[in-house]
């Protein structure tokens, strides 16, 4: 907790620029920080290094431990596991020696081809907000200021820093702000604004959302945060809310977003004109008037108040007496080696099982083909603002040559899938899809899968920053290898390693399908676990797989990519798996869905005050991990629309062999509410029935709770 008297202290002796100084970036003398904060010597204020992001630390030409996606961590369904995470995040960012974590990335799964869901949670605002609050608390344990972002309806990157995303308030508020009202009660430091503008008004200038939302009504007393030149007239920023403007300095002057191409000794050549794909998701620095070149002014003429200008001080010097950095007390940070073992363990926990006919696990002494592009390179992340760069990696044959007893024989098939990046893209690197000089030898994968027991082709998606992808088909010509093997072994499992949803036709003519995201630096030796059983896959999809075309955003190119720049939120509270139910349309695998290699039978449900509670039993001669899903459906005397049922929360256990446990459920408030216009939150009264399951299309267990 940050000592007010201390900071008022200190507002009293700042002079007006000094205070000034405070509310936006400088350059890090370091050059290591994302964004920098110029501290007051003569008062003893430090300075504030801020640092990207959602999957570990981003400091240019240093490595640190790269950890697995977000959206990876949300498929564990686990909030304690995921408030580990977010500690070791923390101790990572200690590490690096820095103050803020620009993380985690909580914009609500939205589009299925999103260049960025790899870095957020779930298309659920339950899940979301769980996960959200898990790793704020996370990081926020290691005195390291949290940062959810981005505040809000980011939730494309096609024309990111153009768009208004036009919302009602009732979806807003059961969408859209869960996942940031759960960050800023879990104690977040800081909010970072979108670049985006919601019904006609820039995020960083929005008084009602950033003011009246989520300072006044919601409580949050940290600050809020622009995100990298994001910002056009200071005033109206100041005025709206917004405490802090980054990076606050001419482009190719920090070590942040902009300067990463320098960094890497590949700044674009003279004549180089960025690609469109890349640009139209790109910010206009030109646009940022600047608080250090705007506010003196302002606050001469009265433009802007002192008033403001203290709260907006007060908010910075609040969060940083919140971490200890100004009474010099700040907790000694965890080892980030501590968590080395966590970033496995979370790994194989988010990986889901699709599909299984027992070919998995495999057998120790089973001889196994390893094909694929990239089977030598691990999945570290999606390109952009959140890219790491591990001590080391361990790659897919690596983690199977190390678990294996069989033969194990390994192919490409095809060129390497090149990585998509952002800031190769602004330096003028290539987009192809393939980086290898290596000539397609599907024959060749073919004929090795023909040889051996058990054919595992790794396949992989390409996401970044600024770009949404094109659509929902594995690149390149992976879906003709998978086939192709397919066709000559018919224990032919496939592993995917995507940011994403994605669409799988080869999905009948496979044995198996592992959803593996993008596990980060322990990539190879996680899956290894999963597929040879040394551990249960624990993860459920936290996003609906589907075809691209059946998603309410392929129906209509206002809803996405948008029209004259405003993208419409029409299908207002049916995104995901609200959609499908309400659409009666069978997705290809549901919200929640996962398998696991035990198998359970579950007791009928009984609801105790604010949770429901069911016996799981596990009838498998294996120690098997379930997850048990509660769904709330609303009254069928409701008034108002509202989804077939609504995610509630979940609890994953391990259960041994013939051993039966009784699980809990906490149910959250929100899954029972609605947001009426008239009356703010409302339950509705009547008879409310609790689902209890394994996906949100497969229920095993029912009860009524009158409300
Ligand atoms: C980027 C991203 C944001 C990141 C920031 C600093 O544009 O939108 O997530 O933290 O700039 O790199």
């Amino acid at each position: 907790m940050s000592d007010t008297s201390r900071v008022d202290r200190l507002l009293t002796q700042l002079t007006r620029s000094e205070k000034i100084r405070l509310t936006h970036g400088a350059v890090d003398p370091e050059g290591r920080a994302t964004g920098y904060i110029q501290g007051v010597d003569r008062l003893d204020i430090p300075s504030l290094s801020l640092v990207d992001g959602p999957l570990g630390v981003r400091i240019p030409a240093e490595t640190s431990t790269a950890f697995l996606a977000p959206i990876a961590l949300a498929a564990t369904f686990d909030a304690d596991l995921a408030r580990r995470h977010g500690q070791a995040l923390g101790a990572a960012t200690r590490s690096a020696g820095q103050d803020a974590l620009l993380a985690p990335g909580t914009n609500l799964i939205r589009v299925p081809q999103n260049g960025r869901n790899f870095e957020y949670f779930s298309e659920d605002p339950v899940l979301s907000a769980a996960m959200s609050a898990a790793v704020v608390s996370g990081i926020e344990a290691e005195d390291v200021i949290a940062t959810p972002k981005h505040y809000v309806a980011n939730n494309q990157e096609t024309y990111r820093a153009s768009i208004s995303a036009s919302i009602d308030d009732r979806t807003l508020r059961e969408l859209y702000l869960p996942s940031f009202r759960a960050a800023v009660n879990a104690g977040a430091g800081s909010v970072m604004t979108a670049y985006n503008s919601v019904n006609g008004t820039r995020m960083s200038d929005h008084h009602e959302l950033v003011s009246e939302v989520l300072k006044d009504e919601w409580g949050f007393d940290g600050y809020v945060v622009s995100d990298w030149y994001g910002t056009e007239m200071a005033v109206a920023a100041a005025r709206g809310g917004l405490d802090v403007e980054m990076p606050a300095i001419p482009m190719g002057e920090t070590a942040g977003i902009e300067d990463e191409t320098a960094d890497q000794g590949n700044s674009a050549p003279e004549e180089f004109e960025i690609p469109e794909t890349v640009a139209r998701g790109m910010p206009d620095p030109a646009t940022c008037e600047g608080f250090n070149a705007a506010l003196p002014a302002a606050i001469e003429a009265g433009e802007l108040s002192t008033d403001r200008l203290d709260d907006m001080v007060r908010r910075v010097l609040g969060a940083m007496d919140s971490i200890g950095l100004l009474s010099g007390d700040r907790t000694t940070a965890s080892v980030e080696s501590d968590f080395e073992d966590l970033a496995f363990e979370v790994a194989t926990r988010g990986t889901v099982l699709l599909k299984n006919d027992n070919t998995l696990p495999l057998a120790d002494e089973a001889d196994i083909a390893v094909i694929g592009p990239n089977i030598d390179t691990a999945l570290l992340g999606g390109g952009g603002s959140s890219e790491t760069t591990p001590e080391m990696e361990s790659a897919p044959i690596d983690g199977i040559r190390a678990r294996a007893i069989g033969t194990v024989t390994e192919t490409y098939g095809l060129p390497r899938i090149a990585d998509l990046s952002m800031f190769e893209l602004l330096a003028g690197e290539s987009a192809d899809e393939t980086d290898s000089g290596r000539e397609p030898d599907i024959d060749g994968a073919v004929a090795a899968a023909a040889d051996a027991d058990v054919a595992v082709v790794f396949v992989r998606d390409r996401a970044t920053e600024a770009i949404d992808k094109d659509d929902l088909r594995l690149p390149g010509r992976q879906d003709e290898l998978v086939e192709r093997v397919a066709a000559a072994n018919d224990r032919t499992v496939v592993v995917c390693n995507t940011g994403g949803p994605i669409e799988l036709p080869w999905r009948e003519s496979v044995a198996a399908i592992v959803q593996n995201w993008y596990p980060g630096q322990v990539h190879g030796e996680a899956i290894a676990a999963v597929l040879y059983g040394d551990v249960d896959p624990g993860g459920r999809l936290p996003v609906t797989f589907a075809p691209e075309e059946t998603y309410p955003i392929a129906s209509d190119e206002r809803r996405y990519p948008g029209v004259d720049r405003t993208v419409n939120y029409d299908e207002g509270v049916f995104v995901g798996y609200r959609w499908f139910d309400r659409e009666e349309i069978e997705p290809t695998y549901a919200f929640g869905h996962g398998k696991s290699y035990a198998n359970f039978t579950h007791s009928s449900a009984t609801v105790v005050d604010e949770s429901v509670r069911v016996a799981v039993q596990n009838t498998s001669d294996r120690t098997g991990r379930e997850v048990i899903e509660a769904f709330i459906r609303p009254p069928e005397t409701s008034t108002i629309e509202r989804p077939v049922r609504e995610f509630a929360g979940a609890t994953s256990v391990s259960i041994a062999p013939g051993e039966e446990r009784a699980v809990t459920i906490d149910l959250d408030e929100l899954a029972f509410s609605r947001y009426d216009l008239e009356q703010s939150w409302t339950v509705d009264p009547g008879e409310y029935v609790v689902e209890v399951g394994r996906s949100s299309r497969d229920i095993r267990a029912t009860a009524a709770i009158e409300r």
